[in-house]
Order: structure tokens, then C-alpha cells, then sequence
């Protein structure tokens, strides 16, 4: 099955946020986990900026919580994501698996696509902002 069309970059998804928007501390993500967050973008709590931090040390990385098979969320709460720690995260509508270490899909629909990545500026007291597109 062809995957969706849909947004190539994190900037062109619906309510994304502007650059230079703080998103968090570092020291709010487990090590080793990946985490959900929602942002309200302008879109309330219905329609929230949805995205996946992935932690490593302190290394955070973060993409737009979107599959790129049907342009649905991989997982719509915490306790739906399913991940192998820093191996890979897996969306849990037709279990396509993408590579922790940089979002490609490895296994399942939408092979060779990827998760979208937001670049994030960390700071030295852990504080992660959205930089320019
Ligand atoms: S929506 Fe089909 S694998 Fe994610």
C-alpha cells in the first residue's frame, strides 16, 4: 500500500509551532525513553502540535508525531508508544518501525520514508526550543 501524501518538512504540518518556541527542559525526559508531547499551538487541546522526544543522555531528539504511511499519529497517549529503547519506535496502527537514531522507516508500509525531523536547540541547563526550519 502507497503511503499518504503529505507534509515533507515539520514546518509544513498543520499548527506547527514557530521557531524559538520553548518546548520543554531535557531534565523532564527520562533517559532512554521516548516521550509524547502536545503542544497548543492555537488549535486548543483538541488539535494539539504532536510531538515525539526521544531522549539520549543529553542528546534529545525530536520529530513530529506523525506516520508517514497514513499521516495519523504513531501512538495517541504515553502508554501506546511503543519503543525498543534508543533501537527504534514502533506506530501502532500497522506497526511500521522506524530507526530511533534518525526516524527512517526500517520495516512495515512506509519503507525508506521517515518520521519528521524538528531541530532542537538544547541548552546548557537542559532547555530544548524549537530552531528556524
Ligand atoms: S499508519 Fe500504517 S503503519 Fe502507521
Amino acid at each position: 500500500m502507497n503511503s499518504q501524501q503529505g507534509p515533507r518538512h515539520w514546518s509544513e504540518v498543520p499548527r506547527a509551532p514557530q521557531a524559538g518556541t520553548v518546548i520543554g527542559s531535557r531534565d523532564d525526559l527520562p533517559d532512554g525513553q521516548a516521550t509524547l508531547l502536545a503542544l497548543d499551538t492555537g488549535g486548543g487541546v483538541a488539535q494539539p502540535f504532536r510531538l515525539l522526544l526521544l531522549r539520549n543522555g543529553e542528546h534529545v531528539s525530536a520529530f513530529v508525531n506523525r506516520c508517514p504511511h497514513f499521516g495519523v499519529p504513531l501512538a495517541s497517549n504515553q502508554a501506546q508508544l511503543i519503543f525498543k529503547s534508543q533501537i527504534n519506535i514502533t506506530c501502532n496502527v500497522h506497526y511500521a518501525r522506524f530507526r530511533w537514531s534518525d526516524g527512517v522507516c526500517e520495516a512495515g508500509e512506509c519503507l525508506g520514508e521517515g518520521l519528521l525531523p524538528i531541530p532542537l536547540l538544547i541548552a546548557t541547563d537542559g532547555q530544548l526550543t524549537i530552531c528556524q526550519p
